[in-house]
C-alpha cells in the first residue's frame, strides 16, 4: 500500500508549517511509543497485546480459552481454490441500504485431523443451509463429518465450525457459503464509492482487502500465507464493467432474480494471498496501450478512471510511464511480469494512496491522474512515484508474499527503496533518486532518534489482532525500511543484490518467506561475487540494522583518526528502556573522502577503533557517508567541522549536494541532542545565499522551520527574518533570471521545486519584489477569472501570498474561485490559501465556515482549521475556536479519527510559554468529562512537546537571536 498521506512538495512555507516540522513532532512520537513499552511491561500474559503504536487498544484482556478466541488460524486447514461469485447492487434497496450478495466455494486440504473449521468472515450475514451457516462436501471420495453446531465469533472475525467427527489428514473438501453484505461507504472489503458527473449520482463498486478485510467480502482464510487459486465471476448492471485480477474471460447479458445483469467470468488467478484480490463495477472508461514483456509476449496495460478525466487525458501520463517501469522491473527483478495483464485505477475515494492488488491496483485520483493543465510538478512526481511502489510489489510482495505481517517493514521498505528505481527509469532526467534522502531517510530520522522508537522487525507473536496489524503500516516499516535496504544495495553493489534479489524471487514463487530467507539468496550471491569482501555474513550484518532501534552517531576525529560510534538520541536526556541484543553497536559501512576524493570504503565494527587514514593534516577536509548510501549520522572534531563550513563558504560545489542536505541536517539534529552547540549548526546555513540546488534549500528550511514557529511571535523574529531574507534574496533573484522575469518554468525538476521554496520563503521574509509579483498575478486572474495566468506549480503559493498581503477582495475572489473548482487538487490548494489571510475576522468568519458543511466539506473541515492555525495570526483564534466548540467538534468530527489528532498539534504546535501551557492543562481538565479518545493522546503529547519547546527556547533563544542580528547586518 503507498502511504495515504502526502506531504505535498508544492505547498510552499505554508505546507511546511503544517508538515514537515519533523523536530516539533518528535516528542508527540515519544509518548506514543513510551506507551508502547508501558504496554508490554504492564500485560506480558496477555495474548496477542503486545507492541503497537496504537492509540485505541485495550488492554485488559482475558486469558482465551478457546481456538476461536485467538486471532490466528490454526494450521490444519489449507485453501486450495475458491470459486466466487459476487453481485453488488448500485441502487438502494428497500431498506435504504446498498448491499452485495454471493457465493463462495472453498476447497481445502485438511492437513492435520481437525473437528472445527475457522475461517474469516466479517460482517456478512449467511444464509443458513440445513439450519447452519455453510455445507460441507467431501471431494475426490472424502466423506465429511456432519456440522454439530456454527457460530459467527464477531470479536476475532471467524465462522466457527463444529462438527460431529474429525476430517482426515490428506483428503480434500469443499465449503459453500452464502451470504449478503453491506456494500458501504467505509472503504473496506467490498465498499462503494460516489460522485458526481454531469449532475448525475453515479455509483461505484470497488474493493480494499489489504491488511485484513477480504473476510468482509467473502469468508476467506484471510491471511497472507493461505494463498489459492480464485475463479471469480461478477454479476453487475448492464452498461458496466466488471474488473478483477485476471483477463475476463466472458461477459453476457442474462437475468438473475428477475434483474436484466451482465456476468463477467474471470480467468483463474495465480496462487495468491487474499489480501491482493480486487473486484470492482463501474461505468468507468479506460486508455489502453501494449506492452511487450522480456519474453516477448504482448502485456495488455490499461488506466481506468471516471469518464470525464479519461475523455481529458488524464490517464495517458500513468500509461506512458507504466510500460517502461514495467520493462525497467522485468529486468531488475530478472523475472518476466507474472500476469497476463496490468489494470490500474482511479478511484474518488480511497483511503490509502494505492493498493498493489495483483493485476488490478487501486489509486486516488490524485495519485494515478494528471492533468498537464492544471497540475504541479509534485502532482506530476507524486502519480510516477506511487506507480512505481505499486508496480514494484508485483513482483516482491506479490508473487513472492511474506508470511506474516510482522514482516510487513520487508514488503513496503523494498517498495519503497525501488520506487526510485522505477521512477528514475521513467523519468531520467529528474534526479529522483537523491529526493530519498528528504523523504525517507531525514523523514525517519526524526522518529527513529527517540528512545521509544522500535526496531523494524517485530517477532510473528507480537502482532495478532488487525488492529496491530493496521499499525505495522508506519513511518519505521515503509522509509527505515527503504534506507536500511538502500545501504545494503550500496555496499552490496547494485548488481550483486539484484543477483540475489532474483534468485530469491525465482525460487519463492507462488509462495511465502520470511525476511532472512532474502538474506540467504543476498549471501549466495556475495559468495560468489569474490571482488565484494564483506565484514560478515549478510545476516549478521543487518540483524543489527534490523533487530535493533535506533541508528548510530559516528563520530570522527580526524586529528588521530579515532572512530566512534554511539547510539543517536535526539533527547539527551532520555532513558532507553528497550534492551538490544547487540547493545547498541552496528557493522556501520563507512563510504569517505578526504581532500575531495573518495577513499576506499571502511568497516566500523566496534563502538571505537582508529583508522589511520582518517587523519588530516593542514586545511584537508574529512566528508564522511558519502551520498547518505548508509543509515546514520555524522560527526567530527571541531576542526574539521570549520573546514567543512570554510569550503561550504568557499565553493560549496565541491562538496556532493547530497551531503550537503546532510551537513545541514546533522549539525542542526547534533545541536538538538546537545552534541554540537546550535550557532555551529547555525553557521551551516550561511553559505546558503550561494546555494542553488534544491536538496540542501529543502534541509535548511525544514530545520529552519522549528525557529521560525518557536520565534515568529517574540520580539527576535525581526532578526532571524532580515538573516533569512538575505540568504533568500540571491535564490529569488537567481530564478527570476533563468525564467526571463518570471515567463518560463524551469527546465530542471528539482529547479522547479527549488522555484516555490524561493518564492515562498522570499514572501515570508518579507522581500518586496516577491509580494509585487504574487499580488500582480492574483489581480491579473481576478481582473479575468477565466484565465489563470499563474502557473500549476506556483499557485499554492502565490495565492497564499496574494491573500495574505490583500483584503477582502482577496479573500472573496478565492472563496468564489473555490466555490467552483471541479478539479480536486486545485480545490485544496484554495482551500489551504484562503487560511493565509492576515485579517482576524477573515480568519474567524473562515473558522466558523469550517464547521458548516454547507460551506466546507465535512472531509475538510479538520484541515481547514488546522490551515489557519498554522497562520501566525489565525494560531490564537484557531486555538479559541477549538476550546470553545470543543465538544461539539468532538462529537461530531472527533472520536478515534486521525485527522483529529492532527487538530490539535496544528493548534498546539507554536506553544512555547509557560501561559500556553497552562491554559492547555486548563483545557485537558476542563474536557474531562467529554472524553477524547486519540484527542486525549493528542492533548498529552501536545503538553509534552509544549514543555519541551519552553525548554528549547530558555536555553538558546538568546543566543540565537544574538547570532541572528550579527549576522544580518
Ligand atoms: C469453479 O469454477 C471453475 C470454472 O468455472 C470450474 O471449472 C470448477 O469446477 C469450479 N469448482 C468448484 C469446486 O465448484
Ligand atoms: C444483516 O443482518 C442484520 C441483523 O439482522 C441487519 O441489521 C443488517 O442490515 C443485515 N445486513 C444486510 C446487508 O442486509
Ligand atoms: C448487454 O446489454 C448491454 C445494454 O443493454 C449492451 O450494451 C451490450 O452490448 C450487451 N452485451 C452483450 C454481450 O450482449
Amino acid at each position: 500500500m503507498a502511504k495515504g498521506f502526502y506531504v505535498s512538495k508544492s505547498l510552499g512555507l505554508v505546507g511546511l508549517v503544517t508538515g514537515a516540522a519533523a523536530l516539533v513532532t518528535i516528542v508527540a512520537l515519544s509518548v506514543v511509543y513510551d506507551r508502547e513499552k508501558t504496554r508490554n511491561t504492564k500485560s506480558p500474559a496477555d495474548d496477542g497485546v503486545t507492541a503497537t503504536m496504537a492509540v485505541s487498544i485495550s488492554t485488559t484482556q482475558s486469558v482465551p480459552k478457546d481456538p476461536w478466541d485467538h486471532y490466528r488460524l490454526p494450521d490444519a486447514l489449507s485453501p486450495v481454490s475458491y470459486n466466487i461469485t459476487l453481485w453488488p447492487r448500485l441502487q438502494v434497496n428497500q431498506d435504504g441500504l446498498y448491499i452485495f450478495t454471493g457465493q463462495s466455494a472453498v476447497v481445502f486440504e485438511c492437513k492435520k485431523p481437525t473437528d472445527l473449521i475457522l475461517i474469516h468472515s466479517n460482517k456478512l450475514n449467511l444464509t443458513l443451509i440445513n439450519g447452519r451457516h455453510a455445507r460441507l462436501t467431501g471431494l475426490g471420495g472424502a466423506t465429511p463429518p456432519t456440522i454439530k453446531d456454527s457460530w459467527l465469533q464477531v470479536e476475532t472475525e471467524f465462522l466457527v465450525i463444529q462438527l460431529n467427527g474429525k476430517l482426515s489428514a490428506g483428503k480434500i473438501y469443499m465449503l459453500f457459503t452464502e451470504f449478503k453484505g453491506e456494500l458501504a461507504d467505509d472503504l473496506e472489503g467490498f465498499y462503494r464509492s460516489e460522485y458526481t458527473e454531469d449532475g448525475v449520482l453515479k455509483v461505484v463498486a470497488t474493493s480494499q482487502m489489504q491488511p485484513t478485510y477480504a473476510r468482509k467480502a467473502f469468508p476467506c482464510f484471510d491471511e497472507p500465507a493461505m494463498k489459492a487459486v480464485f475463479h471469480i465471476t461478477l454479476f453487475h448492471d448492464r452498461g458496466t464493467v466488471a474488473l478483477s485480477n485476471g483477463r475476463d474471460l466472458e461477459t453476457i447479458n442474462t437475468t438473475k432474480d428477475g434483474f436484466e445483469v451482465t456476468m463477467t467470468r474471470f480467468e483463474p488467478t495465480e496462487r495468491m494471498s487474499t489480501y491482493l484480490l480486487a473486484f470492482i463495477v463501474s461505468d468507468f472508461d479506460h486508455v489502453t496501450g501494449s506492452v511487450e514483456n522480456i519474453d516477448s509476449n504482448c502485456l495488455q496495460v490499461r488506466i481506468w478512471a471516471r469518464r470525464k478525466a479519461v475523455s481529458e487525458g488524464q490517464g495517458d501520463y500513468a500509461l506512458n510511464v507504466t510500460g517502461p517501469m514495467l520493462r525497467f522491473y522485468e529486468k531488475y527483478y530478472n523475472t518476466s511480469y507474472p500476469l497476463s495483464k496490468s489494470d490500474q485505477i482511479a478511484l474518488p475515494d480511497f483511503n490509502a494512496g494505492a493498493m498493489e492488488n495483483w493485476g488490478l491496483i487501486t489509486y486516488r485520483e490524485t495519485a494515478l491522474l494528471f492533468d498537464s493543465e492544471i497540475s504541479s510538478v509534485g502532482n506530476k512526481e507524486r502519480v510516477t512515484t506511487v506507480v512505481a511502489h505499486e508496480l514494484a510489489h508485483m513482483w516482491f510482495g506479490n508473487l513472492v508474499t511474506l508470511r506474516w505481517w510482522n514482516d510487513l517493514w520487508l514488503n513496503e521498505g523494498f517498495a519503497s527503496y525501488v520506487e526510485y528505481l522505477g521512477a528514475d527509469y521513467a523519468e531520467p532526467t529528474w534526479n529522483i533518486k537523491e529526493q530519498i534522502i528528504l523523504y525517507d531517510v531525514h523523514k525517519v530520522f526524526a522518529v527513529d532518534a527517540l528512545a521509544s522508537s522500535h526496531p523494524l522487525s517485530r517477532k510473528e507473536e507480537e502482532v495478532n489482532r488487525p488492529a496491530e496489524i493496521s499499525e505495522m503500516f508506519n513511518t519505521i516499516s515503509y522509509s527505515k525500511g527503504a534506507a536500511v535496504l538502500r545501504m545494503l544495495s550500496e555496499f552490496l553493489t547494485e548488481p550483486v543484490f539484484a543477483r540475489g534479489l532474483s534468485s530469491y524471487l525465482n525460487k519463492f514463487a507462488f509462495n511465502n518467506t520470511v525476511y532472512t530467507d532474502l538474506w540467504d539468496h543476498l549471501q549466495k550471491a556475495v559468495i560468489s561475487t569474490p571482488e565484494i569482501r564483506l565484514p560478515d555474513t549478510v545476516h549478521n550484518i543487518m540483524n543489527r540494522w534490523v533487530l535493533q532501534m535506533g541508528f548510530p552517531v559516528v563520530t570522527i576525529d580526524t586529528t588521530n583518526g579515532k572512530i566512534t560510534q554511539k547510539h543517536f538520541l535526539l533527547d539527551p536526556d532520555s532513558v532507553v528502556e528497550r534492551p538490544s541484543p547487540y547493545n547498541y553497536t552496528w557493522f556501520v559501512p563507512i563510504k569517505w573522502m578526504k581532500g575531495g576524493v573518495e577513499q576506499e570504503q571502511h568497516w566500523l565494527l566496534q563502538r571505537a577503533e582508529h583508522h589511520l587514514p582518517m587523519r588530516t593534516s593542514g586545511s584537508e577536509w574529512l566528508l564522511v557517508n558519502l551520498k547518505m548510501s548508509g543509515y546514520y549520522r555524522v560527526n567530527y572534531n571541531l576542526e574539521n567541522w570549520e573546514r567543512l563550513l570554510n569550503q561550504l563558504n568557499t565553493d560549496h560545489l565541491v562538496i556532493p549536494v547530497i551531503n550537503r542536505a546532510q551537513i545541514l541536517d546533522d549539525a542542526f539534529n547534533l545541536a538538538r541532542a546537545k552534541i554540537v552547540n546550535t550557532t555551529l549548526a547555525l553557521r551551516t546555513t550561511r553559505y546558503l545565499y550561494q546555494e542553488r540546488d534544491y536538496i540542501p534549500w529543502e534541509s535548511a528550511i525544514r530545520n529552519l522551520n522549528y525557529y521560525i514557529l518557536m520565534f515568529d511571535r517574540g520580539p527576535g523574529y525581526g532578526a532571524l527574518q532580515a538573516y533569512l531574507k538575505k540568504q533568500i534574496t540571491p535564490l529569488f533573484e537567481h530564478f527570476r533570471t533563468i525564467t526571463a522575469n518570471w515567463t518560463k518554468v524551469p527546465v530542471g525538476h528539482n529547479d522547479q521545486y527549488n522555484q516555490i521554496n524561493a518564492i515562498s520563503f522570499a514572501c515570508m521574509t518579507g522581500v518586496e519584489a516577491c509580494r509585487v509579483l504574487t499580488r500582480s498575478w492574483f489581480r491579473e486572474w481576478m481582473r479575468n477569472p477565466h484565465r489563470n495566468p499563474i502557473h500549476p506549480n506556483l499557485k499554492s503559493t502565490v495565492y497564499c501570498n496574494a491573500i495574505a498581503a490583500g483584503g477582502v477582495e482577496e479573500w472573496d475572489f478565492a472563496w468564489m474561485m473555490l466555490k467552483n473548482a471541479t478539479v480536486a487538487t486545485e480545490a485544496a490548494k484554495l482551500r489551504g490559501a484562503l487560511a493565509c489571510t492576515k485579517a482576524p475576522w477573515l480568519l474567524n468568519r473562515y473558522l466558523e465556515y469550517s464547521l458548516d458543511p454547507a460551506q466546507i466539506r465535512k472531509q475538510d473541515a479538520t484541515a481547514t482549521i488546522s490551515n489557519v492555525a498554522s497562520n501566525v495570526v489565525g494560531m490564537p483564534l484557531a486555538w479559541a475556536f477549538v476550546r470553545a466548540r470543543w465538544s461539539y467538534i468532538f462529537s461530531e468530527y472527533g472520536g478515534g479519527s486521525f485527522s483529529f489528532s492532527n487538530l490539535i498539534n496544528a493548534v498546539t504546535r507554536r506553544f512555547s510559554t509557560e501561559f500556553e501551557l497552562k491554559q492547555l492543562k486548563q483545557f485537558k481538565e476542563d474536557n474531562a468529562h467529554v472524553g477524547s479518545g486519540s484527542g486525549t493522546l493528542a492533548l498529552e503529547q501536545a503538553i509534552e512537546k509544549t514543555s519541551a519547546n519552553i525548554r528549547w527556547v530558555a536555553e538558546n533563544q538568546q543566543h540565537i537571536i544574538n547570532w541572528f542580528t550579527s549576522e544580518s547586518r
